[in-house]
């Protein structure tokens, strides 16, 4: 809705996080989550298909590189996420599309490849979350080696970045001719080799397709430790990122927006979306109930796995249910080479509110110490502006904690409050994620000048 300059007013983004039968580590037992299996494509179909007639700006799927120890007793499979989005794609037309994938696991070459090939699929709707992978089983299924550790899972990523950047760069906007009279297809002079030796890989380059419609896929990213941020500084156009409470998210977005700054970019060009969980009902009492409902479907066996797992693989075996915890129950976080922010989440909830480790598997069980909120649609819209509007948020990545039941909810209860407040679409106005996301061409250059300045600076 135009302000009274006539302007538009800042829009807020929504991406839906799709996670098992919803964020709720009980969700995919309860009535009221879907019946397909997790292995069935049109479960993500449908989802996508939802979230795009509600006008999200995007779809994002997470990943780890190996089975959780809990699956006995929760469901812990999943698709794998690029395979998955090229599914999506040809099933929806506007939609955003986020897949995870890992630095630490795969090869630049294979990875800038199968993301432009997917951008080409989805016609530039396509976006990459960039994970150094914490888990630290995973490293067991790619060489045996043990775990590399937080530090040198950065230092790679940030040479990973440099290849596959440079492979996405390396086709000119304007290298295909296709001219079947003259029998010439591309101009060999707009594509060039990238003839990279680093200290983790020497790529010749140049990517085998052309440059993909978004010039890079949208760079997601979701590391928030100190390391986490300044990479995120360099490399993220969105950020998502997990938090418990009001301020701390405030304190991130306040400095990820400066360090983005000191590394010469424009804030507004790196959209933070903190994640958000909630439990919708028409009252608040409706939606607690049904937020204790679930809470006592979950394991507190499965959370205490999920928290050795967090904290890279210490054993909470011997803490009892029902005593206060302490810090000092936990490792210190800059010792983990795991989920280090994480870390820092949860135990700052323990000096907070000193609750029981029953307690704590609750609170977490919602949505993994991401913000989980029960409540009416009013008071999830109002807390949306809330944050939006008080420098906390570009948007939210929601994490309905049951699907589809919460996404219907939010769609269709907390979405027009949000219209009808001027903050969000009414109708999609662009076609890429770079368009809803309101994101520049990438790199320093314009669309066509992109290669030629580039080239010039080797
Ligand atoms: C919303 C969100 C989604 C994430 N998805 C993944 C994922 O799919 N796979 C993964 O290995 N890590 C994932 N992470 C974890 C981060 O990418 C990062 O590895 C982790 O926070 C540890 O890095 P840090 O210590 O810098 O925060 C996610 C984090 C957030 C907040």
């Amino acid at each position: 809705m135009p302000n009274p300059a006539g302007a538009m007013k800042r829009q807020l983004h929504l991406n839906l996080f799709i996670h098992s039968r919803g964020h709720h580590e009980a969700s995919w037992r309860h009535p009221a989550s879907s019946p397909l299996a997790l292995t069935d494509i049109r479960y993500y179909q449908d989802l996508a298909c939802r979230a795009e007639t509600a006008l999200f700006d995007s779809i994002f799927l997470a990943d780890q590189l190996a089975l959780g120890e809990e699956v006995a007793q929760a469901a812990r499979t999943w698709l794998e996420p690029v395979t998955v989005l090229a599914a999506v794609a040809v099933a929806t037309s506007r939609i955003g599309l986020i897949a995870t994938a890992s630095t630490t696991y795969t090869e630049p070459f294979n990875l800038a490849r199968q993301f432009a090939s997917l951008d080409h699929i989805s016609n530039g709707r396509v976006g990459w979350n960039i994970v150094t992978s914490w888990l630290a089983t995973a490293a067991g299924n790619f060489g045996g080696a043990g775990q590399v550790s937080h530090a040198d899972r950065y230092a790679r990523a940030e040479e990973f970045m440099a290849v596959v950047k440079a492979l996405w760069d390396s086709w000119a906007d304007d290298a295909v001719i296709d001219d079947r009279i003259g029998g010439r297809y591309a101009r060999p002079d707009r594509i060039r080799p990238i003839k990279h030796k680093g200290e983790y890989y020497q790529v010749a380059g140049p990517l085998n397709l052309p440059r993909c419609p978004q010039g890079r896929p949208v760079l997601v990213q979701a590391g928030s430790s100190d390391t986490g941020r300044r990479f995120a500084a360099r490399h993220a156009e969105a950020v998502f990122t997990a938090h418990m409470e009001k301020a701390t998210a405030q304190d991130f977005y306040a400095d990820l927006k400066a360090l983005a700054a000191t590394e010469g970019r424009s804030p507004d060009q790196m959209l933070i979306l903190p994640g958000l969980s909630p439990m919708i009902a028409s009252t608040e009492g409706e939606a607690r109930r049904l937020a204790r409902e679930l809470n006592e479907l979950s394991d507190p066996e499965v959370g205490r796995k999920r928290l050795t797992g967090r904290f890279g693989g210490h054993d909470f075996s011997h803490l009892p249910l029902d005593r206060p915890l302490v810090p000092e129950d936990f490792p210190k976080p800059d010792s983990v080479e795991a989920a280090r922010s994480r870390t820092e989440v949860i135990l700052s909830l323990i000096r907070r509110e000193k609750p029981t480790l029953r307690q704590l598997l609750a609170n977490l069980a919602g949505a993994r110490g991401h913000f989980t909120v029960s409540g009416t649609p009013e008071q999830i819209a109002y807390l949306i502006e809330d944050w939006f509007t008080d420098g906390v948020a570009d948007g939210f990545n929601i994490m309905p904690p049951l699907l589809p039941t919460m996404l219907d909810v939010f769609s269709t209860e907390v979405i027009p409050l949000l219209q009808r407040r001027g903050l969000f679409r009414t109708a999609y106005t662009g076609k890429t994620l770079r368009e809803h996301y309101d994101l520049a061409w990438p790199g320093s250059a314009s669309k066509k000048a992109c290669l030629k300045i580039e080239q010039s600076s080797h």
